[in-house]
């Protein structure tokens, strides 16, 4: 494999900057759920990293289950209109769900996300997202846990991706111009 940190033009957040943001919000998590019958919804595949790090600095009980989805439509991931291609396995009858993810951008899959669990008798749905566009979102959605908002640029990096690549990288980097050219 090529060296990855070749292709990166500007570094936003170090690992080290990460791991001490999924600190800070696994504190207000456990602060704010005490006692409470919590389910962790990763969403594929950009979750992994954050999911992996953030339930390691949990205190409390917190079951994981996974879904991925796709947008419809041909190629355009912006239509709002999301087709689940891997289902969780947990009954969310009582659950109060926290949906973690990589990154927020148009906030149309959260969106429908959202809608789509508490239909299934949950107590609550809230989401952690490391990443937040302002900029880019299309829908208005309330984001309980943001780790930061940034300017809508390409990024990629623990978990984010560029036509599957560059998941790998610990930091979290903008993408140098000959990647793209
Ligand atoms: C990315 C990202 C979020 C979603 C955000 O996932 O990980 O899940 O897009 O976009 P939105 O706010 O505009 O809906 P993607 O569909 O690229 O799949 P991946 O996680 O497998 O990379
Ligand atoms: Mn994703
Ligand atoms: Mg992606």
């Amino acid at each position: 494999a090529e060296h990855v940190k070749d292709d990166l033009s500007s570094i936003l957040f170090t690992k080290e900057q990460i791991a001490e943001k999924v600190s800070e919000l696994a504190q207000r998590i456990d602060h704010d759920y005490q006692g409470r019958d919590v389910l962790l919804v990763g969403v594929l595949k950009g979750a992994v990293p954050i999911m992996a790090d953030l339930m390691r600095q949990l205190d409390g009980q917190y079951p994981m289950d996974w879904m991925a989805v796709s947008s419809y439509g041909s190629g355009t991931k912006s239509s709002g209109v999301v087709r689940i291609l891997k289902d969780l396995d947990t009954d969310l009858h009582g659950k109060d769900v926290l949906i973690v993810e990589d990154v927020i951008d148009s906030g149309l899959t959260l969106s429908w996300l959202r809608t789509n669990l508490e239909s299934r008798g949950t107590s609550s749905v809230e989401i952690c997202a490391l990443l937040r566009k302002p900029e880019a979102m299309k829908t208005s959605i309330d984001v309980r846990y943001v780790g930061w908002d940034i300017p809508n640029e390409f990024v990629v990096g623990y978990g984010l991706d560029f036509a599957e690549q560059y998941r790998n990288l610990d930091c979290i980097a903008t993408l140098a111009p000959h990647v793209y050219e």
